[in-house]
């Protein structure tokens, strides 16, 4: 009775992580060289006014949460990382795209987001298994309006 219970649960088990293989074909592939991401997720270039509303959408980027952004409308901005205003003149495109989709492979202490990856988390919520948080073109978007940030 025991033992099949057991396995009961591992057969659940591996059955979600099938699911979480399945589901990373949702991420592309990229490459850092140095210390950024030199080729587009999406091979083209983003929007930058899209970009913006991924910006501070609290339910995408939500960026504002922990860093100050050139967006007046919107009332609340944090303070915990720093403020993104002349962004693009500090770094380059490739480097803003590699802080964007996981700046956790320049700082692994860092409370920023790994906005782009979708395996590796500790202590995930279920439905946030084999996704990451934003879709290439919302990370190409925000590399895009980031860059407008000089
Ligand atoms: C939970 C807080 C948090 C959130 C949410 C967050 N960041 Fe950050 N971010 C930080 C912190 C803290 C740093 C400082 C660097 C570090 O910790 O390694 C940082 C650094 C950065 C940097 C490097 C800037 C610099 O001057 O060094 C960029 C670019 C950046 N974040 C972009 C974003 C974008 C775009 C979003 C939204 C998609 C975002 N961050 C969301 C906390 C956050």
């Amino acid at each position: 009775m025991k033992m099949h219970r057991l396995l009961g649960a591992t057969v659940i088990i591996a059955a979600s992580v099938g699911m979480t293989f399945a589901a990373s074909a949702e991420t592309v592939a990229y490459k850092i060289v140095d210390d950024g991401i030199p080729k587009s997720l999406t091979g083209k270039s983003g929007d930058a006014k899209a970009g913006r509303k991924v910006a501070y959408n609290r339910k995408t980027g939500n960026c504002l949460a922990c860093h100050k952004l050139p967006i007046p409308e919107q009332q609340f901005h944090g303070e915990v990382g720093p403020d993104l205003k002349g962004v693009a003149s500090r770094y380059s495109e490739a480097e803003i795209r590699l802080r964007v989709v996981d700046s956790k492979k320049m700082n692994s202490d860092t409370i920023m987001p790994a906005f782009y990856r979708d395996s590796g988390f500790t202590r995930l919520q279920k439905k946030w298994v084999g996704k990451s948080i934003l879709k290439a073109q919302e990370v190409e978007d925000l590399v895009a309006y980031l860059m407008t940030l000089k």
